[in-house]
């Protein structure tokens, strides 16, 4: 839609049924055409490579970050996996395939909906046989198969996953609470960790122990369950690990719960600190919750647990391949610290 003010263009943008905000596509009177999104998507590869130097894997579009409102394509070596979280967009899917196909090695695009309930349907595009690669992340390499979760893998946690392995020594226990397919299970055994993994998903379970395979790993466990009660249970039963991960989902999707989601992260980072004797590794992917609510909470928890911790390094984001721009504060989501215990 044209929007205007005082009678005056002022931009094309989508308007998504039940938000509350419209989508700037283009402040000009452009043609929303293949050229159009072939120039898009063309900058924001050459962003990529020529300015961070990714290459085979790496989130490609990354919606408003490369003026591309309601888009997030991951490549994942040959293959692409789109997430589409506006209905008008699902019109334009052939024609970003055409442009991801020109531009680069990818020969098959999965497509989907970002939410439940969003009527976009699933499709593949190009060769349907060629839904699962293996990629490579630092040392580690990871099975992908693209009807996991989200896109397929969280490209978003890479450089914290790969920073972990500094801070791994041999034969620490590691507790990996929300581990999905392994991420950070992976760094931590390739470094001669025990690890335990815990996730609520059998599916991403199964695919966790294929990468520990996959990268040698003999030492670990995975437990299905919900983080909280295997948590609770842990400290019941006496354990303690020298690094606990904690890397839930958003625990909120609106401002109007985030008093709710803080309640959440303090009694995790509590349980989490419980267990902990030397390291914590903490994260928050909720929008909503900024670096300094969630700092503030955890340190709230750790005056629970009677743990003293000590920041180590700055705040930690997303890959930088999630583009951050000046212009939209929200895209800078992911919080992630790493603590000293003492
Ligand atoms: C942000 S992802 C974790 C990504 C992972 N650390 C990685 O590096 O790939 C969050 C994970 O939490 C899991 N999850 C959601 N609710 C959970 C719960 N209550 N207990 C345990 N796991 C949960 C999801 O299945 C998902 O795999």
């Amino acid at each position: 839609m044209d929007l205007y003010y005082k009678d005056k263009f002022v931009a094309q943008a989508l308007y998504v049924k039940g938000s509350s905000c419209i989508k700037i596509l283009t402040l000009k009177k452009e043609d929303i055409d293949r050229d159009f999104f072939y120039r898009r998507i063309k900058r924001a590869i050459e962003y990529r490579e020529n300015i961070l130097g990714f290459k085979d894997t790496y989130r490609m579009i990354y919606a408003e970050g490369d003026y591309l409102p309601s888009i997030v394509l991951d490549k994942y070596n040959n293959i692409g996996s789109m997430q589409l979280s506006s209905k008008i967009m699902e019109k334009y899917a052939p024609i970003i395939y055409e442009c991801v196909e020109e531009l680069t090695d990818i020969s098959t695009l999965y497509v989907q909906g970002a939410n439940k309930g969003d009527s976009i349907k699933s499709k593949i595009y190009g060769d349907k046989n060629n839904i699962e690669t293996i990629i490579k992340e630092g040392n580690g390499k990871f099975k992908v198969n693209l009807k996991g979760h989200k896109t397929g893998f969280f490209l978003d946690q890479r450089d914290n996953r790969i920073d972990i392995e500094g801070y791994i020594r041999e034969g620490d226990r590691v507790l990996d609470i929300c581990c999905y397919t392994g991420g950070f299970s992976v760094h931590c055994g390739i470094k001669g960790a025990e690890v335990l993994g815990v996730d609520i998903s059998k599916k991403a379970l199964e695919v966790a122990k294929e990468n520990m395979e996959l990268n040698n790993i003999e030492n670990y466990n995975f437990i299905e369950g919900n983080a909280f009660d295997v948590m609770r249970e842990l400290i019941e039963e006496g354990e303690s690990f020298d690094v606990v991960i904690l890397d839930p989902p958003a625990f909120t999707k609106t401002f109007k719960d985030v008093k709710n989601a803080l309640k959440a992260y303090n009694t995790l980072n509590y349980l989490g600190l419980k267990l902990a004797k030397r390291m914590l590794i903490t994260c928050s992917c909720s929008h909503h919750v900024d670096r300094e609510m969630f700092k503030n909470t955890v340190i709230s928890s750790s005056l629970r647990a009677k743990k003293e911790i000590k920041q180590i390094g700055g705040y930690r984001t997303q890959s930088p391949d999630h583009i951050i721009t000046m212009a939209n504060k929200n895209l800078e989501y992911l919080k992630c610290l790493f603590f000293g215990i003492e």
